[in-house]
């Protein structure tokens, strides 16, 4: 059992239980014809993050990492029209491909895109009293996904689920000199959920097309 198998498992959930329809498809062709590298969630990671949103009934989620919106889509459809999701991409092209897919997504009045790093982004969100989350997806540069965390948890309503993907990288979380800043930062999230009496949390590993892999998940109190 190989990566073939993970791929077909992966196409089977969605072909029975992922309805994928054009403005979905139309995020993925935009993003591949625009050249954008294909590193959004699978649509059955897609489909996930969907249900958490609803299981705990956003009206407010944040995203780290927008890409060509894939992800975006997913999110800001569980939430009714007066719900809000912002979402962060440092990379101004891929916002602007995500930006096209989203209005075709008819999600242009819930979702509002910024473009920048996040880092520099996140005290004008503070500034303008942004939040509290009751989602958090952390998908962007994977060496600031502490420091992310630390903001989401600061900024998270009771009962908010904060998502942070990529945590696994080929099962190198578990090395504890890995001398790879991405690891590490890894490792430090893990440390600080396990000390952070706000948050408790569980990481996930995952197989896929995108070999293997995994997510994070904390419950805020
Ligand atoms: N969430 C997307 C995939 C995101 S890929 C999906 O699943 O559909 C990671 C994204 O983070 C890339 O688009 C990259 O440009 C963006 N990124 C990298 N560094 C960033 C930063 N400092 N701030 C915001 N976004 C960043
Ligand atoms: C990669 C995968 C991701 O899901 C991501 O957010 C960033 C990079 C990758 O495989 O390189
Ligand atoms: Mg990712």
């Amino acid at each position: 059992m190989g990566e073939d198998a993970w791929t077909e498992v992966d196409d089977y959930v969605a072909s029975l239980l992922v309805a994928h329809d054009e403005a979905l498809e139309a995020a993925l062709a935009a993003s591949r014809e625009a050249g954008l590298p294909e590193i959004q969630v699978s649509p059955p990671q897609g489909k996930l993050l969907h249900l958490l949103a609803r299981m705990v009934g956003a009206r407010s989620i944040l995203e780290f990492g927008t890409l060509g919106g894939y992800s975006t889509i997913w999110l800001a459809r569980a939430m009714p029209r007066d719900g809000r999701l912002i979402t962060l991409e440092a990379d101004a092209s891929y916002a602007e491909v995500a930006r096209r897919s989203i209005s075709l997504a008819g999600l242009e009045a819930v979702v509002s895109l910024r473009q920048g790093p996040a880092l520099e982004t996140l005290p004008e969100l503070e500034a303008e009293g942004a939040g509290p989350f009751d989602l958090v997806f952390i998908d962007a540069d994977k060496v600031h996904t502490p420091d992310y965390f630390a903001w989401a948890a600061e900024h998270a309503s009771p009962g908010a689920v904060l998502v942070a993907d990529n945590v696994v990288r080929g099962g190198t979380l578990a090395e504890t000199d890995s001398g790879d800043e991405t690891i590490e930062a890894q490792r430090r999230l893990h440390e600080m959920i396990a000390s952070d009496p706000r948050v408790t949390g569980t990481t996930i590993q995952t197989v896929g097309g995108k070999g293997h892999d995994g997510f994070t998940l904390a419950l805020v109190s």
